[in-house]
């Protein structure tokens, strides 16, 4: 293997070793026990993949179009909390190294970084929301978003409460212990108070046009794992249906994402853009996404762990890496573009899982 994805293989454990316990055990968990969070990358590697030869693959273009705009790497920065716990930079340092690259980030709601901030790095990105019980306190944070120039709102469907974890004995858990003013900066003074700011337990499709209607951006849902689901979604005029179990942090022994996505993309048949996250490792995950139709593949935990091992560079780093990885995985596949990976995962491969 090369340094750097040596350096990518290891990050994990890097970022183990450097940041205080509650902090990498709230990175690394998953819900209950840990079940879809642990098989997530074995799920990739698993499928295997028939190459074409007797290509012509001098020039290989791994770009896609992501709502609209191009994407020169299929591949994005899902939204992850407490980025400024794992680096003082946090948020600022991940959105500028995504600028640097010319990648996709998404942030989370729960970011400890203004928005404006995050815009003024010129990165192309993505607000994603949970929507509250009462639907209008969601909206002076959506507009934040909006005047930052986030360019679509992901919703995140998975959460109607959050999964529980547990602590690993004599390991404190991060909220007793990380400084609250790291999260959560974007939201009014005074919003956990606010009668019906609890997650709503009643997300239907009305909410996906609604908030489409509200912001004036294309919504995302993040968190579907069904083909019916994703249905619902197109027909209620979601843009793009983003294949994820939130990293097995929600429902634990929920699917792994690459059971789900065949069925997805099948279902969705066009209409919309799908999205897969969940174990996104190397670049040969990202190419095997594309194989199963995916338009952009996206990754949450390495993310903040090449942030804690290197701060702005150490995104940048694994990004490029990753990049690295994909044109490789696809000019072995025979691909010279996106449109050449859909026929490379062997059915067996898939059946196996
Ligand atoms: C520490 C951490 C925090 C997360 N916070 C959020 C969040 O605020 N909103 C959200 O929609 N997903 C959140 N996620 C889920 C990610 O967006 C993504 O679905 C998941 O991390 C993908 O799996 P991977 O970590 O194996 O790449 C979080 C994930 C992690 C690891």
């Amino acid at each position: 293997m090369g340094d750097d994805a040596l350096w990518v293989a290891s990050l994990a454990e890097r970022a183990r070793g450097l940041l205080p316990e509650p902090v990498a055990d709230y990175i690394d968990q998953g819900a209950r026990d840990g079940i879809s969070t642990a098989e997530a990358a074995a799920a990739w590697r698993r499928l295997r993949l028939r190459p074409h030869v007797l290509r012509d693959t001098r020039v290989v273009d791994p770009s896609v179009t992501v709502l609209g705009r191009a994407l020169d790497v299929p591949l994005g920065v899902a939204p992850t909390t407490l980025q400024r716990a794992v680096h003082p930079d946090g948020e600022c340092a991940v959105a500028s190294a995504v600028a640097e690259v010319g990648g996709l980030l998404v942030v989370s709601s729960n970011a400890g970084t203004p928005f404006a901030d995050i815009g003024a790095t010129g990165v192309r990105w993505w607000v994603q929301s949970y929507l509250p019980a009462d639907r209008a306190l969601a909206l002076p944070l959506l507009a934040r978003a909006v005047d930052a120039g986030a360019e679509a709102v992901v919703l995140t469907l998975d959460t109607p409460v959050v999964g529980t974890k547990y602590a690993r004995p004599g390991v404190p858990v991060v909220w007793d212990v990380v400084d609250p003013a790291l999260l959560r900066v974007n939201f009014d003074a005074g919003y956990a108070e606010a009668p019906g700011s609890e997650k709503a337990l009643d997300l239907g499709p009305g909410d996906i046009t609604w908030l489409g209607r509200t912001t004036g951006l294309p919504v995302v849902v993040k968190g579907v794992l069904r083909g019916d689901d994703a249905v619902r979604c197109v027909e209620a005029g979601a843009a793009a249906v983003w294949v994820s179990n939130h990293g097995g942090r929600q429902l634990d022994r929920a699917v792994a994402t690459t059971g789900a996505l065949p069925e997805v993309v099948a279902a969705v048949d066009g209409r919309a853009e799908v999205y897969v996250d969940g174990g996104v490792r190397t670049g040969l995950d990202v190419a095997t996404a594309l194989a199963l139709g995916a338009s952009t593949a996206f990754a949450g935990r390495p993310v903040l762990h090449a942030l804690a091992v290197s701060g702005a560079g150490g995104v940048r780093r694994w990004w490029q890496e990753m990049a690295l990885q994909t044109v490789e995985a696809l000019r072995l596949c025979g691909a010279a573009t996106v449109a050449d990976t859909r026929d490379l995962v062997a059915p067996d491969g898939l059946a196996s899982l």
